[in-house]
Formats: structure tokens, C-alpha cells, sequence
């Protein structure tokens, strides 16, 4: 099998494009998801401040035996702390909970523009800080629709280097994926496969038929042939494994065309619009 191709963000460093994602995780599970992760050959870990299984993903890496380097680690600031102060405190928790000095990615993990009086923009420069330090290598956004990136362009001097967004064959979010490309921010694409709602599509169970892979396999494949960075989550090894076996078979253009076709638009989204979530 081949190697997960590494993707180069617009600081110079790079980010595997699979990993594995422990959103709904419970912590008493968590290390022991990461370990298995690990020893499959996923080195990148999605974790969160609001997933509350930091402390565990840290476990996880140690028991691996891998070195911290050799794993790319992203967390997110909790939608409760975007203050400044509050979001330098919280990130010297997420760095102690996991035990690293450092994390590979930090995120805002929400815009919410309907709170902290449509703020976002000093959040962000408290990111550039941790940029700067050292502390978190790379930064970036999640749920930054176009108008929120326009507003980081114009106001502040760091370019996110990507932003994880909500994208699966039902809800392709084509407007934000472009205004990434055309603006050198990498799209990071959650729930993947929809949280397996796709999985049972006609269009894609038919494609995975013909080219004898899993219909979970062709939804992946599809994002990695897009560009996309993809973290499925999964607690159950087979699925695991599954989810890392992308890169021994390839779709046809016109597969790639028939499963973005899928696409429903604004019914399709399966979590809050980010204009109005708003739950700090
Ligand atoms: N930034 C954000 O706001 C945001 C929001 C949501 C998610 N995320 C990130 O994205 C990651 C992935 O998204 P997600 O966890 O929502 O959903 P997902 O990866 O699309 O789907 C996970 C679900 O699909 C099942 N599954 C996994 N592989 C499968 C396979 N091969 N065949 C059949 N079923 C399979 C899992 O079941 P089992 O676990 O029971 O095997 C789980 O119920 C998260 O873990 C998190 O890191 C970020």
C-alpha cells in the first residue's frame, strides 16, 4: 500500500492528508482508539478542547511508542473561550492535557459571529501569538464561511492555513472549498462520510461494486482525489483499517463527477448553519 501523501500548507509545513478524527469519542475510550490509529499507520490526530478527550489522545500517542514528532496533532479553542485571555488560558490547558509543548495545528473551532459582539477577528490575533511562539505550528479556522475569511483578510497579516468546514457528498460546500483554493487555505472536510448516511447512496454503493472497494472507501477516495484532508472517526479497528486503505485504487473522473452531483445543496448540511450557531 501507499503512503498517505503529505499536503504542503501556505506556511511551509505539511499535514497528512488522512487522519484520524475522535469527535464522540468517549475519553475512557479515546487512548486506546488513538493507539490502534496509530499502530494501522494514521499520524494525524483530529481532536478538539469541546471533545474533552485531549488528555487522552496525548495517552494515546505516548503508549504508541511513536515519536510526538512523527505525529501531526491538531486541536481546537472551545467556543466559550474566544476572548483573548480566556483563549491564551485555554490553550496552555490543551497543550498540558495533552502533554505536548507544542501542537502541529490550532483552530478557532466556530466563527460565531452572533456572539462576543461578531469578534472573531481578535481570536484570531491571539492565534497569530501562539503562531508566533512556536507553540502551534500551523493555525487555522473551522465553519469560516467566505465572508468571515474575507473580513481575517482584510483586518489581520496570517492567511489560515486551512479551514475545516463540513463537506460529504451531500453537502459539497463548494463556495467556501473555492474561495480556499483560490486564496491558499487548505480545506480540512468533516464528517466525511456524513456520519455514514451516504454509505447506502445507489450512486455510490454502485460505484464501489465496480471498482470492489467499500462504499466508505469511494466516499474517502472521492475527497483524497478532490484534495481534501479527510479524518474519519472510528471506534471499531476493522473500520479503522478500512478507512486508511485509500491508496491502492483510484476513481475515474466521471465517478468523481457522478458523486459530486450528489450534492443537495443547503438541505444536505447535517450540522448548524455557521452564520448562526451559536452555542458558546
Ligand atoms: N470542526 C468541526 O466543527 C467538526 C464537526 C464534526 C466533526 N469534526 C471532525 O471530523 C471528524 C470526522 O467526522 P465525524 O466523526 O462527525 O463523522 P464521520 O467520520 O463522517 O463518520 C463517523 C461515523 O461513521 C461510522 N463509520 C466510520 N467508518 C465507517 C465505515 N468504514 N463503514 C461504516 N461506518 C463507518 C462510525 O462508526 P463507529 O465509530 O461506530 O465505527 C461513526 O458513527 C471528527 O471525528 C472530528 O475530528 C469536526
Amino acid at each position: 500500500m501507499s503512503a498517505v501523501p503529505n499536503i504542503t500548507l501556505n506556511d511551509g509545513n505539511t499535514i497528512p492528508q488522512l487522519g484520524f478524527g475522535v469527535f464522540q469519542i468517549e475519553p475512557d475510550d479515546t487512548a486506546e482508539a488513538v493507539r490502534e490509529a496509530l499502530d494501522i499507520g494514521y499520524r494525524h490526530i483530529d481532536t478538539a478542547e469541546m471533545y474533552g478527550n485531549e488528555r487522552e489522545v496525548g495517552e494515546g500517542i505516548r503508549a504508541s511508542g511513536i515519536d510526538r514528532d512523527d505525529v501531526f496533532v491538531t486541536s481546537k479553542l472551545d467556543n466559550s473561550l474566544h476572548e483573548p485571555d480566556d483563549a491564551r488560558k485555554a490553550f496552555v490547558t490543551t497543550l498540558s492535557d495533552l502533554g505536548f509543548d507544542y501542537v502541529d495545528l490550532f483552530l478557532i473551532h466556530w466563527p460565531l459571529p452572533t456572539l462576543y459582539d461578531g469578534d472573531f477577528v481578535s481570536t484570531w490575533k491571539t492565534l497569530e501569538e501562539f503562531h508566533d511562539d512556536d507553540r502551534a505550528r500551523s493555525i487555522g479556522v473551522s465553519n469560516f464561511q467566505v465572508d468571515h475569511l474575507e473580513r481575517l483578510a482584510a483586518e489581520t497579516d496570517t492567511v489560515p492555513a486551512v479551514n475545516q468546514i463540513e463537506v460529504h457528498p451531500y453537502f459539497t460546500n463548494e463556495a467556501v472549498r473555492e474561495y480556499g483554493q483560490g486564496h491558499g487555505i487548505v480545506t480540512e472536510a468533516w464528517s466525511p462520510i456524513a456520519q455514514s448516511a451516504v454509505l447506502d447512496d445507489p450512486t455510490i454503493t454502485r460505484i464501489a461494486e465496480n471498482v470492489e472497494k467499500s462504499p466508505a472507501q469511494v466516499v474517502l477516495r472521492w475527497h483524497i482525489q478532490r484534495g481534501d484532508i479527510v479524518f474519519p472517526k472510528s471506534v471499531t479497528p476493522s473500520r479503522m483499517q478500512e478507512n486508511f486503505e485509500l491508496f491502492d485504487f483510484e476513481l475515474d473522473p466521471s465517478d468523481i463527477e457522478e458523486i459530486s452531483a450528489l450534492d443537495q445543496g443547503e438541505d444536505g448540511r447535517t450540522g448548524p448553519h455557521p452564520d448562526r450557531f451559536a452555542r458558546a
